[in-house]
């Protein structure tokens, strides 16, 4: 187990565990708050963010950024992340294998960063959500801007997925329910109470 975030991006720096560091120009780790109340997790670096090693920085970045000021919030209020830290040749979809191969890094960042609410952008980090907390992933369709109260990596988050932000770049009819989704996370941020109970799953939860 890592244990800071240093050392996990000392690790992604190093890796190659599977065949994506060959094709990659610089891994994307993520980048916001230390201490965030709200994680969003996208699908893996596109070219831009390949280039300057950082997430979410290109065009569907540009609309990320803008829904998290559209409820008065900026990047460094939380934390920005993807299920792949090395880019997919020409953006393909991610492999199961590369999935397997990365999410480690994943599940040690969200162990360390400790973040109240996740937001998963697109399948493939909904997926990834929902198989940590034991849940049974059916469409986007279906579960975007639920929240789901869960029990992931040993930790209580609200888990919140949407649609990914390039999603809304191609069909623009997503961009009203994206906008829709921004305004639930604000209020489950709101709704967040003041006092921090264990938020530790504790054996107490199973009696
Ligand atoms: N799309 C993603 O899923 N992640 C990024 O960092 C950029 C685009
Ligand atoms: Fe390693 Fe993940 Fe990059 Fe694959 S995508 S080489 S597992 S950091």
């Amino acid at each position: 187990m890592a244990v800071s975030l240093d050392e996990i991006a000392r690790q992604v720096e190093a890796c190659r565990k599977c065949g994506l560091w060959k094709s990659r120009t610089r891994p994307v780790v993520g980048e916001g708050s230390l201490d965030p109340k709200i994680m969003f997790i996208g699908e893996a670096p596109g070219r831009n963010e390949d280039l300057q090693g950082r997430p979410f920085i290109g065009a569907a970045g540009k609309l990320l950024t803008e829904l998290l000021r559209g409820i008065g919030l900026t990047r460094d209020d939380v934390y920005i992340t993807n299920v792949l830290k090395c880019r997919p040749p020409g953006n393909r979809d991610p492999l199961p294998e590369e999935v397997e191969a990365c999410t480690p890094y994943l599940d040690e960042q969200v162990k360390l960063l400790r973040p109240r609410i996740i937001v998963t952008l697109g399948r493939f980090s909904t997926f990834y959500a929902f198989s940590r907390a034991g849940l049974t992933f059916t469409s986007m369709v279906k579960v975007r801007g639920k929240i789901f109260k869960s029990q992931l990596l040993g930790l209580r988050v609200s888990l919140m997925p949407t649609y990914h932000p390039a999603a809304a770049l191609y069909y623009p009819k997503l961009k009203e329910p994206l906008i829709k989704d921004f305004e639930k996370l604000k209020k489950e941020l709101e709704g967040l109470d003041s006092v921090d109970e264990s938020r530790t799953i504790s054996l107490s939860d199973f009696m």
